[in-house]
């Protein structure tokens, strides 16, 4: 019993694992595509695509004839071009990116099919499209109205050529806005995540199809569902049931970051596992407060030198650097501040990081300008001694001028990097600073 219980919860735990948002995206011409598939490498989101049971054609596409078939589906409001392919798994996904192309300053019908056959109740769905030329106007709006339900961002128009520099700025304003949507939410109870299961088909599917639906349907399906009480109230439950059942192995401590994740604080599971100690035994609540400690002690979880020189700035240190990765030596981070006017990006380097000679080249105006926000590193011109950078140290870099910045060698380095506004911008990336003129610098 208390194995099959084991499995049961197993089972639940790797069906509620899954990647939280999805990129969904139409596209006729591929344009859309190679966004829609940059945004999911930057964010980790799922791909899916709309995929029309009938392909347009070329003539389909042009717009210029009256009777091509877009032409037609534009001029009828009812029109909605069906969809083929696989059904979209919309339970599994919290935040949707959703991507068009602009047909005639709106979203093609095949997007309203789209959106008409989901229930994107409790869903955060944030527009995106590619356009000739039209901003996103009101289609976003549009579509949202034809849901009907969800909570709908303002969307935004990307360039089809975007670079994945400009689209990690991009995607960390919307996840900015995301994290707002889904903390008022929260707070206001207005965002109910439904909670789905299909765990009990994925293992049990064929073995035992009627324990499947019970798992997935019902237990799931309904029960998690049942609003007659709290979900953080069911995972005090479940916790509860299990220590009196005697399970104190990794399916409670499952239950017990479901409860934490659901809004069960330190001070409230205390009292729950002392109170239901009186009922149900001392040794057990003995065994739970061993996990529970666990799961609500992050605090003291032991702090990393990132994390040391983090909490010694004001800036986020942000994600790995991966995509520049290869014009450094050592490992940096990027943070990207603002996207709007000037993008700003805090950058940090670990000690002993720096990156190439290069040089930001620009027809008029460019270049960059580097403030010091944290640690020490230097600065070096070509043909010049190095510059010793500390926090408050600014440094203006002409377009043209070869160059490197980085880390000492024994300490961290951050550094805001503005990004002077100028015409046919580029990065002209060299020659790595050698180990034998970095070890000169003191
Ligand atoms: C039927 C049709 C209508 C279009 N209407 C507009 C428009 O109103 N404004 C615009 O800027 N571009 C318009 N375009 C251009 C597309 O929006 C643009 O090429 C888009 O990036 C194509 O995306 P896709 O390759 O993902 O299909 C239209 C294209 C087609 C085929």
């Amino acid at each position: 019993m208390k194995k099959a219980l084991f499995v049961l919860l197993c089972l639940v735990c790797a069906g509620l694992c899954r990647a939280e948002s999805a990129v969904v995206y139409f596209s006729a011409t591929g344009t859309t595509k190679a966004v829609a598939e940059k945004i999911a490498g930057v964010t980790g989101a799922d791909l899916y695509e709309i995929i029309p049971l009938r392909a347009y054609t070329k003539e389909d596409l042009n717009y210029r004839d009256e009777n091509s078939r877009c032409s037609k589906e534009h001029k009828d409001p009812d029109a909605r071009p069906k969809i083929g392919g696989k059904a979209f798994d919309i339970g599994a996904y919290d935040v949707i990116y959703l991507g068009y192309p602009i047909w005639w300053g709106v979203a093609p019908r095949i997007a309203e099919t789209f959106v008409e056959s989901y229930d994107f109740a409790g869903k955060i769905i944030m527009p995106f499209c590619t356009s000739g030329s039209s901003p996103i106007g009101d289609s976003a709006k549009l579509l949202a109205e034809r849901a009907g339900s969800g909570t709908w961002l303002e969307g935004e128009r990307l360039d089809g050529k975007i670079s994945e520099a400009d689209l990690r700025i991009r995607t960390a304003a919307w996840k900015k806005s995301i994290e707002g949507v889904k903390k008022t939410s929260l707070r206001s109870g207005s965002m109910k995540k439904k909670i789905t299961q299909t765990a009990g088909r994925d293992n049990l599917g064929d073995f035992a199809p009627l324990f499947a639906h019970l798992n997935d349907d019902v237990l799931f399906g309904e029960v998690w569902n049942d609003e007659s009480v709290s979900v953080k109230t069911r995972c005090v439950i479940t916790v509860v049931c299990l220590m009196a059942s005697g399970i104190t192995d990794s399916s409670l401590t499952y239950h017990l970051e479901n409860a934490k994740k659901n809004g069960v604080t330190k001070d409230e599971i205390a009292g729950i596992i002392t109170h239901a100690a009186m009922y149900c035994g001392w040794p057990k609540a003995w065994a739970v407060f061993r996990l529970a400690k666990d799961v609500w002690n992050e605090e003291s979880a032991p702090l990393t030198d990132k994390d040391r020189y983090q909490n010694t700035i004001f800036f986020p240190i942000g994600e790995p650097n991966d995509a520049y990765a290869k014009y450094f030596v050592g490992r940096s981070y990027l943070a990207p501040l603002s996207a709007a006017q000037v993008p700003v990006y805090n950058v940090t380097f670990e000690p002993g990081c720096r990156n190439n000679w290069h040089v930001h080249k620009a027809s008029e105006g460019g270049g960059q300008m580097l403030i010091c926000v944290g640690g020490r590193g230097y600065y070096q011109e070509w043909g010049k001694d190095a510059v010793e950078m500390t926090p408050g140290t600014v440094v203006n870099i002409p377009a043209g001028v070869k160059h490197w910045h980085g880390a000492a060698a024994d300490s961290w380095f951050s550094h805001l990097a503005l990004e002077i506004p100028g015409k046919n911008t580029s990065n002209e990336w060299l020659e790595p600073v050698s180990d034998e003129d970095y070890n000169k610098l003191k």
